[in-house]
């Protein structure tokens, strides 16, 4: 990979100043990592991404993560999301603290097992990166700080972030649940803080026509002809979505397209599914705009007796913006979707994890040894940093 210089002066600058400080003692120098700690998080991370945790199967994750909290001195509550799968909180001598710092426990499908190549230095695995590459340092970061921050820290980890976010929500809607003024998010983000990511509107075309002989096809009506006339209004909506300086444009995926039967029937149903990533603007503001430009495939449509719904996947969300202005990080916004949205209330947020979106649901999800180091010092700085910022700064 071709660095940018500033890297390359970056990185001489540090090796001078760690030349004048030859004689640091690991345990007062915060840049690099005592062995015990990289022992802690490796050996952490590495049972976790050991236990199988597809989305609907996080129980033993779970509950062998509540255990070694305790262990560690946590008081640790299980809220059970639906049968056997639980988010786990966590917090020291009191219930409602300043800081919450938060991330998943479930991970995309299939399972590949956990591996060390201690040649290359890589972890990797399911979940190696996405998320218990963020979980793992998290933990760790949080229990050599309590002492300094008066425990006033909480950890929730919370299932079903992959697919929809069911755990986050629930946690949101406990009506037991403490507020926070700071959170801090953990997803593969290149140990670089987020300063936002794209809103999301997912919705499906259903085309309903007439079956009929495809030698007499004006005797029905064909679903994916309509289909296709549809799906051309979108491809010409494309270039009139909203689009901003920090997300860039907003895009529309047609990710599945289904209809008819054979080659030689008109079809009767056709559907497409497609996801739009909103860089600007509102769902609703899309929604409408979708809906006017299907509008007059609508009503040809039902003239011709055939029926063109819209079916929306929820809400959506507009894009999210999170809080990215900490020294010493740098930053980025990304395009996927997080469980930030879904944590209501008013707090100060924040984005960040070590490891690679990139590569985060593919067969060679892995990151280095080193990252998952660095990732513990780098979440103690940020919660360090957040936690000076007084409550006037948290608060908007
Ligand atoms: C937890 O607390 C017990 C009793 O105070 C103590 O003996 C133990 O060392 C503590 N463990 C950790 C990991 O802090
Ligand atoms: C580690 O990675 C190196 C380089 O890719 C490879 O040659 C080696 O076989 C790997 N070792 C193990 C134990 O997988
Ligand atoms: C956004 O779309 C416009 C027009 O289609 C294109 O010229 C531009 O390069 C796109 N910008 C980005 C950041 O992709
Ligand atoms: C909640 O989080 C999930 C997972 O990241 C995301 O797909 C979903 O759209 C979010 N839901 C809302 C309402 O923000």
């Amino acid at each position: 990979m071709l660095l940018p210089p500033g890297v390359l002066i970056l990185s001489l600058i540090c090796w001078a100043s760690a030349d004048q400080t030859a004689l640091y003692d690991p345990s007062i120098d915060s840049s690099i990592l005592p062995i015990s700690e990289s022992a802690d998080v490796i050996y952490l991370h590495r049972k976790l991404v050991e236990q199988e945790s597809i989305t609907g199967n996080e129980e033993g994750v779970g509950k062998w993560l509540a255990s070694y909290l305790k262990e560690k001195n946590f008081t640790v509550e299980l809220q059970e999301v639906s049968s056997k799968r639980y988010n786990v909180l966590a917090y020291g001598k009191k219930r409602e603290t300043t800081i919450l710092v938060t991330s998943h426990i479930d991970t995309v499908p299939p399972f590949w097992p956990y591996y060390y190549n201690k040649t290359t230095g890589l972890i990797g695995g399911r979940g190696s990166v996405d998320a218990k590459g963020s979980v793992a340092p998290q933990i760790i970061a949080v229990q050599g700080l309590r002492e300094q921050l008066q425990d006033d820290l909480s950890l929730l980890f919370v299932v079903g972030e992959e697919t929809g976010g069911d755990g986050m929500h629930a946690f949101s809607d406990w009506d037991d649940r403490p507020n926070y003024d700071i959170v801090i998010f953990g997803e593969p983000t290149e140990s670089k803080l987020v300063c936002g990511h794209k809103g999301m509107l997912g919705f499906k075309i259903k085309v309903k026509g007439k079956a009929a002989h495809s030698g007499y096809p004006w005797l029905g009506v064909s679903a994916n002809d309509v289909l296709v006339e549809a799906l051309g209004k979108m491809l010409e909506l494309r270039q009139h979505l909203p689009w901003s300086e920090k997300y860039g444009n907003t895009t529309m995926n047609f990710g599945r397209i289904d209809g008819g039967v054979a080659a030689n029937v008109v079809a009767e149903t056709a559907e497409a599914r497609i996801a739009v990533r909103l860089a600007a603007g509102t769902p609703g503001l899309v929604r409408g705009q979708i809906i006017e430009h299907l509008k007059d495939v609508k009503a040809n449509v039902e003239d011709q007796g055939g029926e063109l719904e819209l079916e929306w996947s929820g809400e959506g969300y507009p894009p999210v913006n999170i809080d990215c202005d900490v020294e010493g990080f740098e930053t980025l916004t990304v395009n996927y979707g997080t469980d930030v949205p879904n944590l209501s209330g008013d707090h100060k947020k924040f984005l960040f994890g070590p490891g690679s979106i990139f590569v985060a649901h593919s067969d060679h999800e892995a990151l280095k040894k080193k990252e998952l180091e660095q990732a513990v010092l780098d979440y103690r700085r940020l919660i360090i940093a957040a936690s000076k910022m007084d409550h006037q700064e948290r608060v908007l």
